[in-house]
Formats: structure tokens, sequence, C-alpha cells
């Protein structure tokens, strides 16, 4: 035996253990796989914490793949500062809480995704913030509903299911004359099409889940913060400030993921960034196509409605040229003439390509039915009485060749019975 050299079973713990002294750095930055960091000498801790040097703690914390995709996403949404999540939900959630505390009020629309839905109508109230539901596109609605202690606006670019487009710039002067912020869920749109902070939205948030990674692999989110919300605008507005136990909403934000934990992983980041560098041609090319299907969709004399801000017949498609730039997004939903329930079933078990998929923004073709999925938690009544009814059909459309995809449609549409 070597009495020098340690055991194999201790060579096997410390061995790869450090990266290789480079030059050169990879032309694509590796996935920082690690929960934790380690340091050369105890002081460094404090050197690190208090910024005095550039330095990562513990992942929960911060982690340099998150700090890319941070970056990455505040620079699409034209933002101050990005915190980035595990979700979806965990970004909005994150991001409301930022901003309020018991006793305040909050004005959000009435047709979201039904987590935000829920999030609002069950979780804040156990917080002692009550939120009043309201068409954001009835601005004289908006304002009835503002109160002193209102602390946010909160809408969808576009709706999800029901491509409303939001009036985001007057919002934002609603939410603003009443010292509260806009936040602006910018799924459906992505910073693409749209950049809710230019228009004066406080905060923009991505379910990064869909078209920003694109890829139908990863859940996260990711909350941009304009220059109000993170402290970075001169001469400090103290809207910025409102709610919440003090500082900004993006530094509690974070403060809130890194004590709750909704964090992503690091493989996760590196996904969303490498899925991220695509996500211009992959919405250009799925508004392409969604708008084409929505034409021949209404065309149909078995369609009754579609929804989408494309069509000139849409009550959005101004409000869609105001804000959406070089396309209209590749989302649309429709109901068939009737609108029941058996004729969506037909309808949806009748595709062959496309796929019954209950989310979307990936980047093949794919259908959802908003009632049994993303609306599920919201009363049937209250769904219908917003237009979500059992005979919707989402169509999430892809970056495939449209032919086909117009192909599979009208041969389940040719399935369907006459109603
Ligand atoms: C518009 C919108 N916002 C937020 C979410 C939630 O995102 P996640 O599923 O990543 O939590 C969804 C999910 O479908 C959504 O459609």
């Amino acid at each position: 035996m070597n009495e020098k050299r340690p055991s194999v079973g201790t060579r096997a713990v410390h061995a790869g253990g450090k990266p290789p002294k480079s030059v050169t750095v990879p032309k694509v930055p590796p996935v920082y796989a690690s929960s934790v960091f380690s340091f050369d000498y105890l002081d460094q801790i404090d050197e690190v914490y208090e910024g005095r040097v550039p330095g990562y703690v513990y992942s929960r914390q911060r982690n340099p793949g998150i700090d890319l995709l941070e970056e990455a996403v505040c620079s699409l949404e034209c933002g101050s500062e990005a915190v980035a999540f595990a979700s979806g939900m965990a970004a909005i959630a994150c991001s409301v809480l930022s901003l309020v505390k018991a006793g305040d009020h909050v004005v959000a629309g009435r047709v979201l995704y039904g987590g935000t839905v829920t999030f609002f109508k069950d979780e804040l109230p156990k917080r002692g913030v009550e939120t009043t539901f309201v068409d954001t596109n009835d601005l004289g609605e908006v304002r009835l509903a503002i109160r002193p202690n209102t602390r946010l606006v909160y809408c969808e670019t576009i709706s999800n299911p029901l491509m409303e487009v939001a009036d985001i710039s007057a919002l934002a002067e609603i939410a603003h004359s009443a010292g509260a912020l806009l936040v602006v869920d910018n799924t459906f749109a992505s910073p693409v099409l749209c950049r809710p902070l230019e228009h004066g939205a406080d905060i923009s948030i991505n379910s990064t889940t869909k078209y920003l990674n694109g890829h139908s692999d990863v859940t996260g989110g990711v909350a941009v913060f304009g220059p109000c919300a993170s402290g970075t605008r001169e001469g400090e507005s103290s809207s910025g400030r409102s709610g919440g136990e003090g500082g900004y909403p993006a530094a509690r934000a974070r403060a809130l993921a890194s004590l709750y934990g909704p964090t992503p992983s690091p493989f996760d980041a590196w996904l969303t960034v490498r899925g991220l560098r695509t996500v211009e041609l992959r919405v250009r090319k799925c508004s392409e196509n969604a708008l084409r299907l929505a034409r021949f969709l209404a065309a149909h004399p078995k369609v009754g409605v579609v929804h989408y801000p494309g069509l000139e017949s849409s009550r959005y498609h101004e409000l869609a040229g105001k804000y959406l730039d070089g396309g209209y997004g590749g989302m649309l939903s429709f109901e068939l003439k009737g609108g029941s329930l058996e004729s969506a079933r037909a309808f949806i078990d009748s595709l062959r390509m496309v796929e019954l998929v209950p989310s979307l923004a990936g980047v093949s073709t794919t259908v959802s039915h908003p009632g049994k999925t993303s609306h599920r938690a919201v009363p049937r009544e209250e769904r219908e009485a917003c237009g979500v009814g059992d005979g919707l059909v989402r169509v999430s459309v892809g970056i495939e060749d449209y032919e086909d995809i117009e192909r599979d449609f009208r041969q389940a549409l040719d399935a369907v019975p006459a109603s």
C-alpha cells in the first residue's frame, strides 16, 4: 500500500471536483449543477455575502446558470431586474406577494389562467388581501374597482383562453394614478411580440414553460421588474415601494424565492436559455400558422366563434395592432356551432397528428380543453359567464408546415356530426 496516497474510496470522493484551468471559455456556459459553492478561507464568506467580491453561496439563493437565465429574459423584456422561479405560478405568486400585505386590495382580470384566479380567490384572502375581478378591457370598471388600498392591477397581455388583448398603457395609467403597480402575465405573447414594461407595466411575468423554453421539457417562470419596481429609477417612486414589508418588489420577490425555495434547477435554467435562443423564430412561425388556421376555422361551416386577435373581426384587433409586434401569437380558441361538450369531444378525439395536451407553446400543434384543464378549478357557472364554456377548444399552433396542420383540423371537423 502506498502510505502517501489516500485510499481508493477517498480518491473517488474527491476526484474531478475542481474545474480545469483554461484561458479559453466554453462556447456554451455549462450546467452549474452544484447546490453549493466552496470558499478558500473563512472571511471570504463575509466578502461574498457583503458583495465585496463576486461569488455564489447556495443555489437556492443564487446560481450562475440561473443568473444567466434571468439576464437573458430581462434583456428580452427590456427590464431592470429579473427573478427566475421553478414555475410560472411561483413567479406569479411571489411577484404578487412582493407587493401586498394584510389589508391590501388587488384588481385583477376576470378571464385569466385558472391557477392565477385560484391564487387570487383562495390564497390571497388567507393573507388578508382582497381581490376584485373586473373586465380589464372595460376601463371604467377598472377605475371603479380601485380603492385607496389597491396595490396592484393584474392582467394578461393576451388572456388565457379567450385571447383578449389588454390595453396595457391605459391600465398602467389607472394603476399609477392610484399609487398602485401594473403586473402583466406576458406568457401568451412572449417578449417577441410584446414587452409590457415598454408600455408602462411594472412587472412582466412569463411562464417559461411556454414560449421562452418552447420545447415542452421544462417547467419554469421569470418575473421581470421595471425601474419603478426594482428601485433603479432615478428619483425613487413611492408606488415602487408600496405594500409588502419595505424594500423594492424585485428584492422582496427574490427574498421570497430564496426563503420559500421555488427556485429553478440549474439544468432547467440551462435548458431554458438554450430554448430561448430560437424563441423569435418559433413565435413568428407559430403566429403565421395561427393566423392562417384562425382564418380557415372562421370560414368553416361547422365552426361558431373563433377567438384570435389577428382576425379583422376580433374585438381586440385594434389593440393587438397597438401592442403586438409582427404577429398575433400562436394561441387561438374556438367553439363548434352549438358550443356543446359533445362537439368539442368529437373534434378533439378525431385529431390524428395534433395531440391533446394541457399545456401550450411547444413546437408541435396541440389542443386543450380549458374547462377540463386550465380552468378546471373555476366553478362551471363562473367559467361559462366569462365565455369559457364546455365547448371551447384551445389551440396552441406549432411550427409544422401549415398544410399539415390544416389537413388534420379539416378531417377532424369532417368527423364531427353537424349540429
Ligand atoms: C397564461 C399563463 N400564465 C401562467 C401559467 C402558469 O405557468 P406554470 O404552469 O409554468 O406554472 C400558465 C399555465 O398554463 C398560463 O397559461
